[in-house]
């Protein structure tokens, strides 16, 4: 492997080069990354045009000492569903309460992490014909180990209007699979509105779960893709994604029924706590917009003008200045800074639906004349031929076997080097080779990558989708994180993008490999610089997709550095067999293991695994 690091052969790598598409897909967000512990807190989730749907929520004690049912008496009007709840028995006789009470339970998206001293923030909102006296709990699955409980007593005759009830509960005890308990030993009738549990420990404070978070920060995504996908379009235009309908006050949000991934969500995570979460994890947002398609309708180009008024109003919210119409919302919900949002997609997979170029260039033309600085990523693919309408980058999506992802380390070699960048926003390998994320699929997708550096003059950003799946509600897999409400752990594709986190900025050098068995190895070079201690690295990784253990000779050219003897770095990603997996019971199976190099050089010999990738950090 000859690396030439000479400055006329190297060039930069774009800053955005390697980042993250999040859909709401699998119960990524919702029972996800987004740490709300209740599902349904509105009792909402027919939506607005069905009877309402409690589920999961359900009752403490028989029918002869409860009864529930929904109304539209809520005090919100975006969300008017509201849970009556009619306690028939009492503290005294004839019909007597049992004694821990009768109510009702939501556990959570497949139960709720309770975890022993945290501190969790329950909200509700109530209403009574009578006083009221509730107890409102944290409790095991069959409610028989109580983790925490607070009374709620209000004796004043205004229970009669909605009353918002916050307590703080402090767990004495963990379980994984706890639930929320709302029960009483008072006959009477009462609703329930908007019930939230949030644990007060999330990541910045912003409401996003810490373990998931953190396996985030570790492949440092320089952008964030969201919210689809898919879910981005609907099945039916009525059912997607609405920015305005998931920004505000989180009790005032309506909600909705994502058809495409058969789920409801609460929308707790909406279009501003994206935009967060992007700055917090200091990755550029790139947000995916309804362009008026969804699978089954659309609208035509001569009625888009709403739509297109719509993602001006979402642009000025997350950019706009606090005096603004959309501005002013955002400043409410504590962010008067403006997001720095600089890029827009116009759909998903859309090229081909609808009338796509009608609409597209309605929204090309009326968002760049207000922000001609956003660039604008289109879905038709520009990688062979040129694009018929403007655009700033196209879309780029691949699932495949494995086979074919390897061969694709050639993808872009002659993609267009003047017209738009290709923005390869979804990638992985699919089928029967990938399983449910094997190292089989990892080793092709790195060989793909390692072609996307190579090609970063014609390929701007890239991304592995799906990234995160609940395994309770797996709709698409393999996906790179895989969590449950109290476990994680990373797919092989997740600890191969490790690899490459580094890359974003860095220079690029190219880099040869001459062997025998050459065509199933492949190799790229960066230098990079360690922020945390300025140290200059020359980073190769190699590839070898091939079941022979390589002996290789490794050189390099134009270094104004020697490489230093010490403090140099080998990270393998390999596993004993090529469709091993990670899981919950061994999560570290298939995880790249660091070795110092003890022979470090600008001439070196190097041994590198059957079936791994490689990467090489010689500390120049
Ligand atoms: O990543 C899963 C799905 O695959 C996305 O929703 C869609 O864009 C693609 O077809």
């Amino acid at each position: 492997v000859h690396v030439d690091a000479s400055p006329r052969a190297s060039r930069k790598i774009p800053d955005n080069m390697f980042g993250t598409t999040f859909e709401e897909i699998n119960h990524a967000g919702a029972g996800g990354l987004w740490a709300e512990l209740v599902s349904n807190r509105g009792f909402e989730a027919g939506g607005p045009n069905t009877p309402s749907n409690i589920d999961p929520w359900s009752i403490i004690g028989n029918e002869s000492y409860i009864s529930v049912s929904t109304d539209r008496t809520s005090c919100f009007s975006r969300n008017e569903v509201a849970l009556q709840m009619e306690v028939l028995c009492d503290c005294r006789g004839p019909n007597i309460c049992p004694s821990s009470g009768v109510g009702i339970y939501n556990p959570g998206y497949w139960g709720m992490n309770i975890e022993k001293r945290k501190v969790y923030k329950v909200t509700l909102y109530i209403r009574s014909l009578g006083s009221v006296n509730i107890t409102v709990s944290l409790a095991s699955s069959d409610g028989t180990q109580l983790l925490s409980a607070s009374n709620i007593i209000i004796d004043t005759q205004d229970v009669s209007k909605w009353t918002k009830v916050e307590r703080l509960l402090v767990s004495k005890g963990a379980n994984v699979n706890s639930r929320l308990q709302l029960t009483t030993v008072k006959k009477g009738v009462y609703w329930f509105d908007q019930v939230s549990v949030m644990p007060l420990d999330t990541y910045k404070g912003h409401g996003f779960r810490m373990d998931l978070v953190s396996m985030l920060e570790n492949i440092k995504p320089r952008y964030l893709r969201f919210p689809g996908g898919s879910y981005v379009e609907g099945g039916w235009l009525r059912n997607a994604f609405r920015w305005k309908e998931t920004v505000g006050p989180w009790e005032e949000r309506p909600g909705h029924f994502g058809d495409i991934w058969l789920y409801w969500t609460d929308d707790g995570l909406g279009f501003f706590e994206f935009l967060q979460l992007a700055e917090d994890l200091a990755a550029a947002p790139v947000w995916v917009i309804n362009n008026g398609i969804s699978h089954n309708d659309h609208v035509d180009s001569s009625g888009i003008l709403p739509f297109v008024q719509d993602i001006l109003d979402g642009i000025e919210f997350a950019r706009g200045d606090p005096d603004t119409k959309w501005g002013s919302i955002r400043a409410t919900m504590g962010h008067p800074k403006p997001f720095q949002l600089n890029h827009v997609a116009i759909g998903n997979e859309d090229c081909w639906r609808g009338n796509y170029r009608g609409n597209y260039l309605k929204f090309y033309n009326g968002i760049k004349a207000i922000y001609p600085d956003i660039k604008i990523i289109s879905n038709c693919d520009g990688s062979s031929h040129q694009l018929d309408h403007p655009a700033d980058l196209y879309d780029f999506h691949v699932y495949t076997s494995a086979a074919n992802m390897f061969s694709m380390v050639h993808q872009f070699d002659s993609a267009s080097r003047s017209g738009p960048k290709a923005f390869v926003s979804e990638y992985a390998v699919h089928g029967g080779d990938a399983g449910s994320g094997s190292l089989l699929a990892a080793l092709a997708e790195a060989a793909f990558l390692i072609g996307l550096e190579k090609n970063s003059d014609a390929v701007e950003m890239a991304s592995y989708a799906p990234l995160f799946v609940n395994a309770n509600d797996r709709r698409f897999s393999p996906d790179a994180i895989v969590f449950n409400s109290w476990q994680h752990y990373g797919t092989p594709s997740y600890w191969m993008q490790q690899f490459f986190r580094e890359s974003g900025g860095a220079i690029f050098h190219p880099t040869t490999v001459e062997a025998g068995s050459s065509s199933l190895l492949v190799a790229s070079a960066i230098t990079w610089q360690n922020p945390k201690n300025s140290n200059t690295y020359l980073k190769i990784k190699i590839v070898n997709f091939g079941s022979d253990v390589v002996n290789l000779k490794i050189s390099m050219n134009g270094l104004q550095n020697r490489v230093s003897s010490s403090g140099s770095i080998k990270t393998v990603l390999t596993s004993g067999n090529l469709k091993d997996e990670n899981s919950f019971s061994t999560p570290k199976k298939v995880v790249p293991v660091s070795s110092v190099i003890s022979n470090a050089g600008s001439n070196m010999d190097a041994i590198i695994s059957a079936h791994s990738v490689t990467s090489f950090d010689l500390l120049l």
